[in-house]
């Protein structure tokens, strides 16, 4: 079955979004193997984001996801990549379609819900970074 990582980032879980998040990803049939909560800190953010180092957000983008706790979450079905960017929709919660995470939660480019990712080497990474402590 295929893998893949979600989070739910700092202003969802601030405004109490992460259950109807979470229910949204059970109704479409991902199912969760491993959730936790918890906050990064700006090595780990910086590692997770690293694609995005020398990008003229990066820096307010650590800031911002360094924020408060996040959510992340395994989660596995067949297809599971490419379903779950389809329901979480574009980056710009301006330009995504009705009914996808980000133009239901999303409030600005910078915060867009969630993250979730966009190939099977970058679900790895990530899901390494987010559980290895565990
Ligand atoms: P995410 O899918 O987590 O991947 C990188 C994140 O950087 C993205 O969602 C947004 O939160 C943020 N981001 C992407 N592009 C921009 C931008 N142009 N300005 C500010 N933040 C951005």
């Amino acid at each position: 079955m295929e893998k893949t990582f979600l989070m739910i980032k700092p202003e969802a879980v601030r405004e109490r979004k992460q259950g109807e998040i979470i229910d949204l990803l059970l109704k479409n049939r991902f199912d969760i193997v491993r959730m936790k909560q918890f906050s990064f800190n700006r090595t780990q953010a910086s590692d997770f984001y690293s694609i995005h180092k020398e990008k003229p957000f990066f820096e307010g983008l650590i800031v911002y996801i360094t924020s408060g706790p996040v959510i992340g979450l395994e989660l596995e079905k067949e297809g599971a990549i490419k379903l779950l960017r389809q329901l979480v929709g574009a980056t710009d919660p301006a330009e995504a379609r009705p009914g996808t995470v980000r133009y239901m939660y999303g409030t600005s480019l910078q915060m867009n819900a969630v993250h979730a990712s966009d190939s099977a080497p970058s679900a790895e990474k990530e899901l390494a970074i987010v559980f290895s402590e565990d």
